[in-house]
Parts: C-alpha cells; sequence; structure tokens
C-alpha cells in the first residue's frame, strides 16, 4: 500500500487563484465563433459573447483570462479594436491561417468580458511589432480617469469610468516569433518598454517579461541578470506536451497508443523540473528584496489538428489523457506556489488543451474542464506539507497530489494517476489525532481515450466517489487507473 501522509499544521505557500488561469488568442474559432459571436447572433449572448461559455467559465471560477495572444500579440494594434465595429479596419492575421481579422473583438468587448466573468484581465502587449508610444497610450486609453484626450475618446465609445487591470506581459516569445530576439537584446528592449508602463489613475501594473520556452535557461539567465533592477512582477514560461515528442507529426488527439499517452504524461510531468530549474536561475539572480514570480502563461496538450479542419486554427478534440495532464499539471503548479504564481492554460474555447468546444449553436464540456471545476478548490487557499509515495509506470511517475487548506481549516486534496493499468491503493495519514470526514468527494475516470462529442456531450464526466475507507484514524482511497480524484477533509 502507498502512503500518503499530509502535514496540515505546515503550511507552505499560498496558491494564487492565477494559477487557474486561461488564455484566449485570436486564433482559429477561439474568439470569433467560440467566444464572441456578436450582439445581433441568434446565439445567446452577453454584450456579443457567448451566453453559454460565459456560464461555464464562471463555473470554474475563471481567475485570469490572457489576451489577445500569443504570436498574435505581437502583431495586434489596438487602435485597430476601437470605435463603430463597421468603420474597424480588416488586417489579415498573418500568424493564424491567414484569415481575414475584423477586429470586433477588441479593447472593450475584452475588458467588458473579464468584467462579466469576474476575473482579472492579463494583457498581452505588442512590443517587437509596436512602439512604446502604442504601448503607452493603451494602458492610459483603458486606466485614465482623467479629461485627457485618450480618457475622452474611451468614454466617446461607451465606457465612461475607467477599467482596473494589474497583469501586463511586455512581448510575447521574443525568442521566436515576437522577433527573433537575443535575450541580452530583448532584455534592452524591455528595459525601454517597461519604463513606459505607467500607472494612471490609482491603477497598479504587475508587469511580466517574456521568459523561455521549455529548457532555455540561457535565456533565463541573461534577461533575468540585466532586469532584475527593474523589478518586474514575473516572467513567463512556456511548455507544450507533445505526444510524440516531434513538431512535424505530434498525434491524434484521440487516437493515440500507450507511447504515445505516457510519452505525452511524461512531458506534461517535465513542467516540475522546468520549474525548479528556472526557479533556481531567478532565484540567485532576482534582488532579494524583490522576488520575481515565474508565470506559465501558456502549457497544455498540443496535438495534430483534427482531419478536415484548418492546420492553422489548432482545432484538436480532448480527452481523458488531458484530463490528467491537466490535474498532474496543477499538481505541479500548487507544489511549486512558492514561485509560480500564475498559470494560464492554452487555449479556452477550440484551440489546443480547450475547456469548452463549439459547434454553431452547440458547446460542449471537455474532459479538462472537469478537472479545472474540480480543482477550483484550491484557490487562495495555502499549500500544506504532504509526501505521497512514489510509483513508476509506463517510465513515469505516475500518482501526482496536492493538499491545501482554507481559512476554515478545512484541507482539500486532489490525486492524479496516469497509470493505464494500475490501481493503488493508499493511506492517507493526516496528522491531527482525530478521525477525518471525507466530504465532496469527486472522480473522473474513464478510459485513455475517451472524450465528449457533439453527439454525447457527457461521455466523460466527473460522478461521486466513494471508494475509500477510515481505519484507525487514516483515510485508505482505492485510486483507479487513468483517473483523477478530488476531497475534503473536515
Ligand atoms: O498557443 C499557440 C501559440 O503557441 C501561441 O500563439 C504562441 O505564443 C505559442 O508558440
Amino acid at each position: 500500500m502507498k502512503k500518503l501522509t499530509i502535514n496540515p499544521n505546515k503550511k507552505i505557500s499560498h496558491i494564487n487563484k492565477e494559477i487557474y488561469g486561461h488564455f484566449s488568442e485570436h486564433l482559429g474559432y477561439c474568439i470569433y465563433g467560440g467566444m464572441y459571436v456578436g450582439e445581433d447572433s441568434d446565439i445567446p449572448n452577453i454584450n456579443g459573447v457567448r451566453k453559454d461559455v460565459i456560464d461555464a467559465l464562471k463555473e470554474i471560477k475563471i481567475p485570469v483570462l490572457r489576451w489577445p495572444g500569443g504570436c498574435f500579440a505581437e502583431e495586434y494594434h489596438w487602435r485597430d479594436g476601437i470605435g463603430e465595429k463597421s468603420e474597424r479596419p480588416v488586417r489579415i492575421n498573418t500568424c493564424w491561417g491567414g484569415v481575414e481579422e475584423t477586429n470586433h473583438f477588441g479593447t472593450h468587448e475584452f475588458f467588458d468580458l473579464c468584467e462579466e466573468l469576474g476575473c482579472e484581465p492579463y494583457l498581452a502587449a505588442n512590443m517587437s511589432g509596436g512602439t512604446v508610444w502604442e504601448m503607452q497610450s493603451w494602458v492610459e486609453y483603458i486606466t485614465s480617469d482623467s479629461k485627457s484626450s485618450l480618457a475622452n475618446e474611451r468614454r466617446k465609445n461607451g465606457r465612461e469610468k475607467p477599467w482596473k487591470f494589474k497583469y501586463i506581459g511586455v512581448g510575447n516569445e521574443n525568442w521566436g516569433g515576437g522577433g527573433n530576439m537575443r535575450p541580452e537584446f530583448y532584455a534592452d528592449e524591455y528595459r525601454k518598454y517597461q519604463t513606459f508602463c505607467k500607472d494612471y489613475s490609482g491603477n497598479h501594473l504587475l508587469k511580466i517579461a517574456c521568459g523561455a520556452g521549455d529548457g532555455n535557461y540561457n535565456w533565463t539567465e541573461k534577461v533575468i541578470e540585466s532586469i532584475s533592477g527593474t523589478c518586474p512582477y514575473g516572467i513567463s514560461l512556456h511548455h507544450y506536451s507533445l505526444p510524440t515528442g516531434k513538431w512535424d507529426k505530434k498525434g491524434s488527439a484521440k487516437v493515440f497508443s500507450d507511447e504515445e499517452y505516457y510519452h505525452t504524461i511524461k512531458d506534461a510531468m517535465d513542467m516540475d523540473e522546468l520549474i525548479k530549474k528556472h526557479g533556481e536561475i531567478i532565484h540567485r539572480l532576482e534582488r532579494k528584496d524583490r522576488p520575481i514570480a515565474l508565470i506559465v502563461d501558456e502549457w497544455g496538450v498540443w496535438c495534430d489538428v483534427e482531419e478536415g479542419t484548418n492546420p492553422g486554427f489548432l482545432y484538436q478534440q480532448n480527452s481523458m489523457r488531458d484530463a490528467v495532464v491537466a490535474a498532474l499539471s496543477l499538481n505541479i503548479f500548487n507544489k511549486n506556489s512558492n514561485i509560480v504564481k500564475m498559470a494560464n492554460l492554452a487555449q479556452t474555447v477550440n484551440v489546443l488543451q480547450s475547456v469548452v468546444l463549439t459547434n454553431g449553436k452547440e458547446m460542449l464540456k471537455t474532459p479538462t474542464f472537469y478537472v479545472f471545476k474540480m480543482f477550483a478548490e484550491h484557490q487562495e487557499n495555502d499549500l500544506v506539507e504532504s509526501e505521497q509515495d512514489k510509483k513508476k509506470e509506463g517510465g513515469v511517475d505516475c500518482l501526482t497530489h496536492s493538499v491545501s487548506v482554507n481559512e476554515n481549516g478545512e484541507l482539500f486534496v486532489t490525486i492524479s494517476n496516469a497509470s493505464l493499468k494500475k490501481s493503488f491503493e493508499i493511506e492517507c495519514n493526516i496528522d491531527t489525532g482525530k478521525s477525518p470526514v471525507v466530504a465532496d468527494a469527486q472522480i473522473l475516470t474513464a478510459e485513455k481515450e475517451a472524450y465528449n462529442s457533439f453527439e454525447n456531450k457527457e461521455n466523460v464526466i466527473t460522478k461521486p466517489y466513494s471508494q475509500y475507507r477510515i481505519e484507525n484514524n487514516k483515510i485508505i482511497l482505492n485510486i483507479p487507473p487513468v483517473s483523477v480524484i478530488s476531497f475534503k477533509i473536515k
């Protein structure tokens, strides 16, 4: 029998709600069709955004939404997306499919959506394809309560009160699509641009520098070395999990071998090492009075697109494999919440590892959605000390977990089992000296390729979990293969 030992009295770090964040780019049917259908659509909507999608995102308590990209952010010009919709310029989205970008979803639509969702907006600002003034004036337009021309222009466009927002990303993947820069050059550009990200009317910006992709530690080292004196809030990290490990043939989201399954799990498990190694560099080089957070603002499973869909739209189905990846990744973020202060799954709707998929008027919730719903209780809890015996299957550690405590002293536990064949008995030992009471126990489990289709939307859903017993003040859990479990301990 494996052991899970929990010490509820040893708080390790705070779990920022932003760890449960999302990312939506002008890419394929993420924004247009997936979120934004326009006020005149016969699909029920609030200010043009689908009501079913809004309700689903509220259900998982979406805490933060990153926008407008991704790669697209570096060619986005905010003035294209304000004012009368019929007069907004139509551009070509050269990043994703070369399609026409109507700019009907712009600054007002995004900030209104975040207000409706009750989540923090996270702006990914154009650095390599824009100018300092463009970035500075965007912030003034959004946040100034003055009578400046920009603030008045916002009022003329329908928004009297300024919006408040905290998170601003200075550039995206500037080592690649965002300008192919060397870290030294990016660091200088960051230093310049961040100087002009100003605070207006009591708003306070938290600036996020562009960090590495995967294990590019040289990038983190060079950038942090140069910018730590400017006191950024954070630096980003992007890491995607590929079924085959090959970018030119990533593998299918729906049909995959055991080998591809375990490769995807291993790629996702690598997140822990990436966080620790980038984190070590950050700790070594940051100003000791101004710690720098790691912001994992793009993560998830990246597969080949579904047959017959536009290769530039990155549309993929979402199976129980994605659910296990989501659960183990969120457990890793929780366990590293001393440095990971935000993470954003790529991408919210119809792109890569989505939480919902749409098809015309129809919408479905993916297995990944249910994991975010199960884990939402961790938001704003404190991580507590816990240790679990390890078990390797298919070359990977297949058990992950995290435990947090809320302000009422209730513990919340999440566990994932990535093994395809093995179920595990786990003896959960909590250092309280009294008999534990288990509440709200849930399980998500299915065979690895199971997914929700428009014909069978509830093929993979959470169910009550009852495969546990209490013995001598310990909880004995039975964890089936390919499963995710969550429960409270009172
Ligand atoms: O999420 C899809 C793309 O992946 C983003 O636009 C880019 O930042 C990353 O390479």
